[in-house]
């Protein structure tokens, strides 16, 4: 029987090229995202694959709407194999002491609370299954410390211990739990902010030591290996694909 994985943030980015990419090996996809439009695309361009895919609008910050896209999932396909947890943003940029608590609380919503409850819900249905795989999005800045981005990057060294952390309590039923971290990398929102921002591409690139930014074909084909059987004995992983910009720091 086919597998089915689901994707937060399928409708964009990462989200969009990993749904793809996973079609290719025959796996159906639920792309679940706040954005109708990007989530219905996606959807269309996994189906061009020959797998079954359905779209699911759930803003991955309120729990209600966490478990809800979990059960519609689970009562169309019948069981999750596979989960991307992936949707996040990225913030304004600005120094800590120039953020408001509104935008704390956003960050810390979205990418951390919505990454936990992803898991918890998720992580549920597969141990019942016997097992499943989990592939959660960190970032550069959730294995180094940035500047201009102080919440994200808490939240993203919070995804690395959510990720460390399940593997201690459920690798031995069957639970694979490991994260990404990638560099800039060029997805539709990033492309858009370096073309009206050259210089800012050129400061970002320099940093890098491959002098280039990734591509979301790049982490997809990451993201496909580390979720499948290929990676079968890689656990509590967090896999940095940068560039070697990390390394460097
Ligand atoms: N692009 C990069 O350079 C980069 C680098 C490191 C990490 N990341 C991480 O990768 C992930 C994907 O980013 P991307 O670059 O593909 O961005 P993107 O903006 O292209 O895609 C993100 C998707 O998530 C959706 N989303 C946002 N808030 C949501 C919510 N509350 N509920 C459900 N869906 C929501 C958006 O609608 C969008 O479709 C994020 O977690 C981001 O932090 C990106």
């Amino acid at each position: 029987m086919s597998k089915v994985a689901i994707i937060t943030g399928g409708g964009s980015g990462l989200g969009q090229a990993t749904a793809i990419r996973m079609a290719q090996e025959g796996i159906n996809i639920a792309v679940v995202d706040v954005s109708e439009k990007g989530g219905n695309e996606t959807v269309e361009k996994v189906k061009a694959e020959g797998v079954d895919a359905i779209f699911i609008k759930a803003d991955v910050s309120k729990p209600e709407e966490v478990k809800s896209y979990v059960d519609k999932t689970v009562e169309h396909f019948g069981s999750i194999d596979y989960f991307f947890n992936n949707a996040g943003i990225s913030g304004s940029g600005k120094f800590y002491l120039d953020t408001t608590i509104e935008e704390i609380n956003q960050i810390v919503g979205i990418n951390l609370l919505g990454a936990l409850y992803g898991v918890r819900y998720v992580a549920e249905v597969m141990l019942k299954n016997g097992g499943g795989s989990i592939v959660n999005t960190a970032s550069s800045a959730g294995v180094i410390g940035q500047d201009s981005v102080v919440t994200y990057s808490a939240t993203k060294h919070g995804i690395v211990g959510l990720t460390r952390s399940m593997v201690a309590e459920y690798a031995k039923d069957g639970l694979r739990v490991n994260a990404i971290a990638p560099g800039p990398t060029e997805t539709p929102m990033v492309r858009a902010f370096y073309e009206a921002n050259p210089e800012m591409k050129a400061n970002a690139t320099g940093g890098i030591p491959q002098k280039r930014l990734g591509t979301p074909e790049e982490v997809a084909e990451l993201v496909t290996f580390l979720l499948t059987s290929k990676a079968e004995y890689i656990n509590g992983e967090v896999i940095r694909i940068d560039g070697g910009f990390t390394s460097t720091k």
